[in-house]
């Protein structure tokens, strides 16, 4: 329950304690002073006194929770919140059709934002229908791009976010060309610090899609995301998997082994390297005139015919 408040509320866990904190007290407040304030009158018919009593609560209430989010520091949480629920309550048709809308992404253009007013609605509409999910690669992204063409009129699944360790990574000018939100990560963070599970809460993200992404996934990061991160490997495993296989060298590998098969693996992730449950797989011919590359290829148009339709197939099951 407190996950799926700290998803819904973008905020982290200390952040949930002070907001909830702030609720009780603001009630514990709001029940005293509004049956003060009744005392100073003497209602004589209880009916009146009930609606006057509820009367005073809602106007007590948002005052008293508000003020006192402010020693909490929540202070811009309820500014929202109370502004949420005053557009829900007092807004015009206009502004219900906004409070449907989630927030812009972060580095939309300046395009989009001189977009139409119900142009924006609409994206962010959508949006808020959608389950996020953020790719982690770090490579030139074509399985990248293949998932993003794949979904981009979907009206379920939405890249929200990418993130890439490599400052200059082919994946990046994707996510620029394509207006995705990019993440640029570090290594103490990733594995020393919260491994960015705020940014991704931030971003509402349900599930992470590994296409070309080197760095072991940290166990707090698994934990967060149990069951829901996903890789995609260019061998058959449990053969040519492991910690320094990836790319051409497993492609090498496979060559060098001269096996007559090769093919991909698409499994969940858990603590070890190419390890989790398998999902998928999908096997090709390996040549005798085979090299690293012309292998590379083939496993690449599995890869791109298979793993954005396997993302959806997890998508609708989940
Ligand atoms: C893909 O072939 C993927 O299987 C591999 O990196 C490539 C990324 O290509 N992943 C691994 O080797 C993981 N161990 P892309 O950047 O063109 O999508």
């Amino acid at each position: 329950m407190f996950d799926r408040l700290k998803k819904k509320w973008n905020v982290n866990g200390l952040q949930l304690t002070m907001i909830l904190c702030t609720f009780a007290i603001g009630g514990s407040v709001t029940g005293y002073t509004a049956r003060k304030l009744l005392g100073l009158f003497s209602v004589e018919q209880r009916w009146l006194w009930i609606l006057i009593y509820i009367l005073l609560l809602t106007i007590v209430w948002p005052i008293a929770v508000y003020l006192i989010s402010f020693p909490f520091g929540q202070s811009p949480f309820f500014t929202r919140y109370l502004k949420k629920i005053g557009k829900r309550f007092f807004g015009s048709h206009k502004s219900s059709t906004a409070k449907t809308a989630a927030p812009l992404e972060i580095n939309q253009t300046s395009k989009r934002e001189n977009a139409p007013v119900f142009k924006k609605a609409e994206t962010a509409e959508k949006a808020e229908n959608h389950r996020l999910i953020a790719i982690f690669a770090s490579g030139t992204g074509s399985n990248t791009q293949k998932i993003i063409d794949f979904f981009r009129n979907s009206k379920t699944v939405k890249i929200a976010l990418i993130v890439c360790n490599k400052p200059g990574a082919g994946v990046l000018n994707i996510a620029k060309n394509e207006n995705i939100p990019s993440l640029l990560i570090e290594k103490d963070r990733f594995f020393d610090g919260d491994a960015y599970i705020n940014e991704l809460n931030r971003h509402n993200i349900s599930f992470i899609v590994l296409a070309g992404f080197l760095w072991k996934i940290p166990p707090n990061l698994i934990m967060a995301f149990k069951g829901k991160i996903i890789n995609i490997h260019p061998a058959l495993l449990p053969a040519y998997g492991g910690k320094g296989m990836y790319g051409t060298k497993v492609h090498e590998a496979v060559i060098a082994a001269k096996e007559k098969e090769s093919g991909i693996s698409i499994h969940y992730v858990d603590e070890i390297y190419d390890h989790g449950a398998t999902i998928f797989q999908a096997t090709c011919p390996v040549l005798e005139t085979d090299t690293a590359d012309s292998l590379a290829e083939r496993i690449h148009q599995l890869e791109h015919q298979y793993y954005p339709k396997v993302i959806d197939e997890l998508m609708n099951r989940k």
